[in-house]
């Protein structure tokens, strides 16, 4: 039955770039005129590695929230081969940070300071395991020797299979799922771990790269894949399990920096990621499955309450935008069949 409404409680973005500065002026409003809480990744350069730098750039994203805008970012702490367990426990119990963010050595933008051997880092991982703080994985191997689409599923064998038995207490987030074997490695793990799943997952495959000439705003990290890992996502995604929540890893660049030679990696989603949730989950006829995955699922991992208020879409022709602040939005041009109401 076709239905023209759905409200659901307020959902949260648990995985997010803000950006700094301008650009983050700009991007910010599309956020939080939808999301409560937004898990806000911490690869600016430098990299946000310290409890001081967080808070320094949590009071920026305050200071650039629209007046009565109702939002709260959650910070996330960068590791790099040089963290130290205390300073980690330390902005986690004094409220700086909510997670921290793994990102390998050089696998996507600003991991240049990222950590070049998991094994490197496990006394930080095993103080996260005592204290509850959970780890945030960029699931894909940096090595040039693994073909790029293949780097998710090799991480998962390679990496993330043996830092599980290692440290089984600890809490982990696979963020932006995008293989089918992903998506099993996560529905056969124990509670301790879930994933996020991005909307342009859920939405292209990896032939929107190429559709009639390369598109360079089709390109993020981790690349998407077949349409049968597409398919395995939105079976995830709308299933109900609760390891499987909103994430949408908006993340913009200027125009100028995506289409020009070794363009930046990166989907800025944010102007309308529920609404394309939202499509999504009504093509798979499962939009009373919509307020599992986008607003329940995600605080029930983290421990945190779910949102009091509600939010309304309503079906109703929307365009997306062409252009936010010299960003191009996933989609740009597009129409989309629901809007917020
Ligand atoms: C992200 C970015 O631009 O910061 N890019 C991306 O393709 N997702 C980094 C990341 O999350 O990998
Ligand atoms: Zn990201």
């Amino acid at each position: 039955m076709s239905r023209d409404k759905i409200t659901i409680r307020r959902p949260d973005d648990w995985h997010v770039h803000l950006r700094d500065g301008t650009l983050m002026s700009a991007v910010l409003p599309y956020t939080a005129r939808v999301f409560a809480r937004a898990i806000v990744m911490p690869n600016l350069s430098p990299p946000v590695a310290t409890p001081a730098l967080a808070r320094a750039y949590r009071a920026r994203i305050l200071a650039a929230l629209p007046a009565g805008t109702d939002f709260t970012p959650l910070m996330t702490a960068y590791l790099t081969d040089a963290t130290a367990p205390d300073e980690i426990a330390r902005g986690f119990a004094d409220g700086s940070w909510v997670a921290a963010k793994l990102y390998p050595a050089n696998v996507t933008t600003n991991a240049t300071h990222g950590v070049t051997d998991v094994r490197k880092i496990d006394r930080v991982l095993s103080r996260m395991a005592e204290i509850g703080m959970p780890l945030l994985i960029h699931g894909e191997v940096a090595d040039p020797a693994v073909d790029i689409f293949d780097r998710e599923a090799v991480f998962l064998e390679r990496e993330l299979a043996p830092l599980m038995a290692r440290l089984p207490a600890l809490r982990i987030v696979l963020e932006h799922v995008t293989t089918r074997q992903a998506v099993e490695f996560v529905k056969d793990a124990g509670v301790n771990l879930a994933a996020t799943i991005t909307a342009h997952h859920l939405t292209i495959n990896r032939n929107a790269l190429f559709q009639d000439g390369l598109r360079p705003h089709m390109y993020c990290r981790p690349v998407a894949k077949r349409e049968e890992d597409r398919l395995a996502l939105r079976r995830a995604a709308i299933s109900g399990n609760a390891k499987f929540f909103l994430g949408t890893d908006s993340a913009p660049h200027p125009v100028k920096d995506k289409e020009c030679d070794c363009g930046c990696a990166g989907i800025f989603s944010a102007t309308n990621a529920l609404e394309i949730y939202a499509t999504v989950f009504e093509e798979e006829n499962a939009l009373d499955k919509l307020e599992h995955f986008a607003s329940l699922s995600g605080p029930r991992f983290y421990r945190m309450p779910v949102n009091s208020g509600t939010i309304t879409l309503t079906r109703g022709e929307q365009f997306v935008p062409q252009e936010v602040a010299t960003v191009r939005p996933f989609l740009a041009g597009e129409r989309l069949p629901w809007r917020i109401a």
